[in-house]
């Protein structure tokens, strides 16, 4: 009697314990309950069915207090929230944020450390965090692991890159959860910086498919004051746990309380299409931060770039190999120099000339002798010019044909040094008026030892952010860690690279062609990637006869990758000579909005396809992007987003009958058919293809 008594009181209390909370829509739902010993855990299904399966939560910090054990709940409470924003720039002029919310108080028994768990449900996707409320026990403390549990219950497909701490710049692996293994990794895709990879921790957004075909998508947000999570994938039991990128002496995250951990992301769902087109990223970051947001505008642009990938110039003026030792008035130019003034001046005609909005121009400062292969901490200062660009005359001179000049920052890894200069950086940009600034992190982090990934540059790139709103300028960083949404709160953060960007296409064994099928279900998810899109010149041998690199796609793919990926920072990104020789498909690139007021997914399947079409941010011209992976793709698309009763031309760019990436990718078609939200379009995509449609409303 008295045992089954005793049984009934465990239950009770576990029932006590056990606390639960459903999306919207009743799909999703979440367990959260204290197993064993005050573990805290949590479950999440799925129509009912299981998709993570008990998974312990808890951090260790460095004093070793554990807070994985030993918790009591102190309260929980439940709320739910709809409500919609207005992005300032964005893939919808309105965003609804509405989910439902279980908040759970814990406290440890011995040691009275107050820690909460808050879940966030969402119609396609689950988060949580941590959060520390003020308390004398974490005045200030170190993490020294954070150990989230994401147990699935089967062998998925699963869309990969290396957990390197220092770049994301890889190109994807598809393979099963069990197969993952950085040992065999292709060495020549990679440009691989963190030595030790662990034999199969991977980078997030990691997206999978099951076995069953159901979407899973695991990522962060809001990541600030935090280090990046990486993830450990047990390749045998297809349980996944977090793994916090490191600082220079392991630790991991410093922290004061009040504060909280970034929100870890379980998108769920059995369309593929949900999670393209997913907002819930930007919906857990903090609202817009920024009082003023005028000077936040879409840039179109054209630079100085694309060239010295191609190896027609280069951006040092005096060749890397004697330059060490020498003033700049020392320095003795190779001839090959291109940012001249002169050079500058002919992009400047260019942009004007399409109406682009804005010209990039790399390599104008002092420092590119010594960047990369010599690594001083000294290397930029980002105020001297070299001595054949002439700042004034050239800002001067844009400034008349109405387009905006990009400043460049290259950093080469040596952040204490950039943020030295950083307000003398700036202060030069607003006398000449420059609207937006790039940065580049090439290279290992000096100060040594500090990762991309760690807490220390994850607070560099977001105070780069904040410090370049206070001077009303746009930041898009490349080689930073990837963005986690920040943009929603700071949206001069416009865009950032922090994946493989088309530039491998040039110097490398490139992106494959399911490359760009990928991206919108992983690194773009966080925020706008300045991918650099729109060559057109396809197969590096144009430039040298011996070379064999080539951009994997075909070109009418080029112009597709405008609509599927999502920037309001686009650049044409192919030199101007390549498009005055095919001003017809060029005019795609001029037409093309980079603001929206809607988007729809169309067709979506990681790896394979994607369409989207996007309507223009109070315009009634709308823009559709199609593409596809190595295989060819027939597909009827049917326009009824179109507005009804409304007549739209619709010119189409596509491949030519015998198009296909590898072997013929520069012929496209361009023809143009009026439509109305009744019609349907027959596409027709080559083997790396893709389709690019504009519909111009009928008046
Ligand atoms: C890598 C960047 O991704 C690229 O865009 C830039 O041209 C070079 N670094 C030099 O800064
Ligand atoms: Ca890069």
């Amino acid at each position: 009697m008295k045992k089954i008594f005793s049984i009934i009181l465990v239950f009770a209390l576990s029932l006590l314990h056990a606390q639960s909370v459903k999306s919207p829509s009743s799909a999703l739902e979440v367990n959260f309950k204290l197993v064993n010993n005050g573990q805290p855990s949590y479950t999440v299904n799925y129509n009912g069915k299981p998709v993570i399966v008990e998974s312990a939560l808890g951090i260790k910090l460095k004093d070793k207090t554990a807070l994985n054990a030993n918790f009591e709940i102190q309260s929980s409470k439940a709320d739910t929230f709809n409500e919609s924003w207005k992005p300032v720039l964005g893939q919808k002029a309105s965003i609804v944020n509405h989910y439902n919310e279980l908040t759970i108080a814990l406290v440890q028994k011995e040691t009275n450390v107050k820690m909460n768990i808050v879940f966030k449900v969402y119609d396609e996707g689950v988060a949580f965090r941590y959060e520390f409320p003020k308390q004398e026990k974490l005045n200030y403390f170190i993490i020294s692991d954070e150990e989230t549990h994401f147990n699935l219950t089967e062998d998925y497909k699963a869309f990969w890159i290396p957990g390197d701490f220092d770049t994301n710049e890889y190109p994807y692996n598809e393979t099963k959860l069990s197969e993952i293994d950085n040992a065999k990794l292709d060495k020549n895709t990679g440009i691989g910086m963190t030595t030790d990879l662990g034999k199969s921790r991977v980078q997030a957004p990691l997206m999978m498919k099951s076995p069953s075909g159901l979407y899973v998508n695991i990522f962060e947000a809001a990541v600030v004051n935090y280090p990046v999570m990486h993830l450990d994938v047990d390749v045998t039991n297809y349980k996944l746990t977090s793994h916090l990128v490191p600082n220079a002496i392991g630790d991991k995250a410093y922290l004061q309380a009040a504060c909280v951990s970034p929100w870890r992301t379980i998108m769920i769902s059995k369309d593929a299409r949900d999670i393209v087109g997913s907002q819930m990223i930007l919906n857990l970051n903090e609202p817009c931060k920024l009082d003023d947001v005028s000077y936040i505008k879409p840039m179109k642009y054209v630079g100085i770039w694309w060239e010295m990938h191609v190896g027609i110039s280069t951006w040092d003026y005096a060749g890397s190999q004697n330059a060490q030792n020498l003033s700049s008035q020392d320095l003795i130019p190779t001839g090959k120099h291109g940012a001249t003034t002169a050079n500058t001046k002919k992009y400047i005609d260019f942009a004007a000339k399409n109406g682009f909005d804005g010209v990039l121009v790399e390599g104008w400062n002092v420092g590119w002798e010594d960047w990369a292969g010599n690594w001083k901490e000294e290397v930029f200062d980002f105020t001297t010019p070299y001595p054949d660009f002439n700042l004034a005359e050239v800002t001067a001179y844009a400034k008349e044909k109405n387009v905006k000049m990009i400043m460049h920052h290259e950093t080469s890894g040596s952040v204490a040094n950039y943020e030295r200069h950083l307000d003398r950086a700036f202060d030069l940009m607003k006398k000449y008026d420059y609207p937006a600034v790039k940065s580049g992190y090439v290279g290992k982090i000096i100060p040594r030892g500090e990762f991309h990934d760690g807490q220390t540059m994850v607070n560099h790139f977001n105070f780069v952010a904040r410090r370049a709103a206070d001077y009303k300028v746009m930041l898009n960083s490349h080689e930073s860690s990837r963005p986690t949404g920040y943009s929603r709160t700071y949206p001069n953060y416009i865009a950032a690279e922090a994946a493989r960007g088309n530039e491998f296409n040039a110097w490398s064994n490139g992106n494959p062609p399911s490359h760009e099928t990928i991206l919108p279900f992983t690194r773009q998810l966080g925020g706008p990637m300045d991918y650099t899109p729109g060559i057109f010149e396809i197969k590096m041998s144009f430039y040298d006869k011996n070379k064999k690199e080539q951009v994997h796609t075909t070109l009418a793919k080029q112009l597709a990758l405008y609509v599927t990926m999502y920037s309001p920072l686009q650049m044409a990104a192919d030199l101007p000579e390549s498009y005055e020789k095919r001003m017809d498909a060029f005019q795609f690139i001029k037409d093309v909005a980079l603001d929206w007021d809607d988007t729809k997914i169309l067709e979506a399947e990681p790896g394979d396809y994607l369409t989207i079409a996007r309507k223009t941010k109070g315009k009634e011209t709308w823009f559709l992007g199609a593409i596809t992976d190595e295989n060819a793709r027939k597909t009827e698309i049917a326009l009824d987003f179109l507005t009804k009763g409304q007549k739209y031309k619709a010119i189409i760019y596509e491949d030519a009958k015998d198009a296909d990436w590898k072997n013929n990718p520069m012929v496209y078609k361009i023809r143009t058919v009026e439509v109305t939200n009744k019609s349907k379009l027959n596409l027709v995509l080559a083997p790396g293809g893709g389709t690019a449609v504009s519909f111009e409303p009928i008046k």
